[in-house]
């Protein structure tokens, strides 16, 4: 207990306070003490302690002093008591009040610095991404064939060998199955199967038969997977859009005219389209589409001399397989052959990306170097 402490358990006859002077002498020294406890009050819990050891109602300092000293003072004495321990009282009440502020707005200060947002400093940058080549030139086949009036249907990558061949008049035992090098689903027992990753976009053909009737005029953009061996033309998955409009009038100039359309749309209006025969089991007649060679103009040879390298001098350059919708396919769909007629194509995304970029490897598409995807922003 410190020296005032004690003297607060007492009364001043105790002490043996007998005169006003020392009377202010003994509150002198409770101001002192005070004005020390106030300074150590430097934040919430120790101005609690501060402002219930002075002012608490049952032992705080103030009560002490009005229980031991000015109550039981001898009777010339309590003026002088009475009026110091008002200036203590009043003294006490303001600098607690005001250390109450100050804590507070310390508080807030350092509150609001930890919050606060410096409007000067750089943002985060937050790179956005590009869309990657192939996803751009589905988007511009889409676009092109949006403008003539078709519309965009998906259908799964896992197929049965119905969808993907049967339906499309590719029996069990038909030679062009070992051509399409599939790759089969190694599936739980009892689960039925056989299951297959398509082969090409065309199974969506039946798909879409199956649930609409004509008019039919839609693309199919999506992936497909075949056995090969990785090269710089071969990948053992690509992408492809399937097309396929079926109507009461479709003719071989319809469709024709369409192939060329697009063509010109994508690789400019100096192209030109030619057709030779083909062969698919699901159209009849079946044909391959050329364009004349973007590299060297169709002339076959290149703008450097010497014979161009893309066309091998041809002047033509393969573009995809396509043709009338062989009468077969409607019977698969219940469509009656008789009445419509319609035409179907096949085009590969990765192939007409390279031929219209520039690109001389398939895999670069696949490598996901950042290097390459930034050539295409
Ligand atoms: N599905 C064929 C392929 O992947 C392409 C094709 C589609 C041919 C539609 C004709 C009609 O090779």
């Amino acid at each position: 207990m410190s020296t005032s402490d004690s003297k607060l358990a007492q009364t001043l006859a105790t002490l043996g306070v007998a005169s006003a002077e020392q009377v202010h002498a003994l509150f002198a020294e409770l101001r002192t003490r005070f004005d020390d406890d106030v300074n150590r009050a430097v934040d919430e819990n120790s101005w609690k302690a501060l402002r219930d050891a002075w002012q608490g109602r049952k032992s705080g300092v103030l009560t002490l002093v009005t229980d031991q000293w000015l109550r039981p003072a001898a009777p010339e004495l309590k003026r002088a008591v009475g009026a110091s321990l008002n200036e203590l009282r009043a003294h006490v009440d303001v600098q607690i009040e005001a250390r109450r502020a100050t804590i507070e707005a310390g508080a807030e200060t350092a509150a609001s610095a930890k919050d606060r947002i410096d409007l000067s400093l750089p943002g985060v940058i937050r790179p956005l991404g590009t869309h990657h080549l192939i996803r751009q030139v589905f988007q511009e086949i889409e676009d092109i064939f949006f403008s003539i009036g078709f519309s965009v249907v998906e259908g799964p990558e896992i197929e049965t060998p119905y969808y993907n061949f049967e339906a499309l008049n590719i029996p069990e035992h038909h030679p062009v199955r070992d051509d399409m090098d599939t790759f089969y689903l190694e599936l739980p027992p009892g689960v039925p199967g056989p299951l297959l990753l398509r082969t090409h976009t065309s199974p969506v053909q039946i798909h879409t038969m199956e649930k609409r009737q004509p008019p039919v005029r839609v693309i199919v953009p999506g992936k497909v997977y075949r056995r090969d061996n990785p090269d710089a033309t071969h990948s053992f998955m690509f992408h492809q859009i399937e097309g396929l409009a079926v109507d009461s009038d479709i003719t071989f100039c319809d469709f024709t005219g369409t192939i060329d359309y697009f063509v010109k749309q994508f690789f400019g209006e100096g192209v030109k389209t030619r057709f030779r025969p083909s062969y698919f089991p699901f159209t009849e007649p079946s044909v391959e589409f050329d364009a004349s060679c973007v590299f060297c103009g169709g002339s076959g040879t290149a703008k450097t001399g010497g014979t161009c390298g893309k066309c091998k001098g041809s002047g033509w350059i393969e573009l995809f397989g396509a043709g009338m919708v062989d009468p077969a396919v409607y019977g698969f769909v219940n469509y009656d052959p008789k009445k419509v007629s319609g035409f179907a194509f096949g085009i590969g995304i990765d192939r007409l990306a390279m031929l219209k970029y520039g690109i001389d490897d398939i895999q670069v598409f696949f490598q996901n170097d950042v290097r390459f995807l930034r050539q295409f922003p």
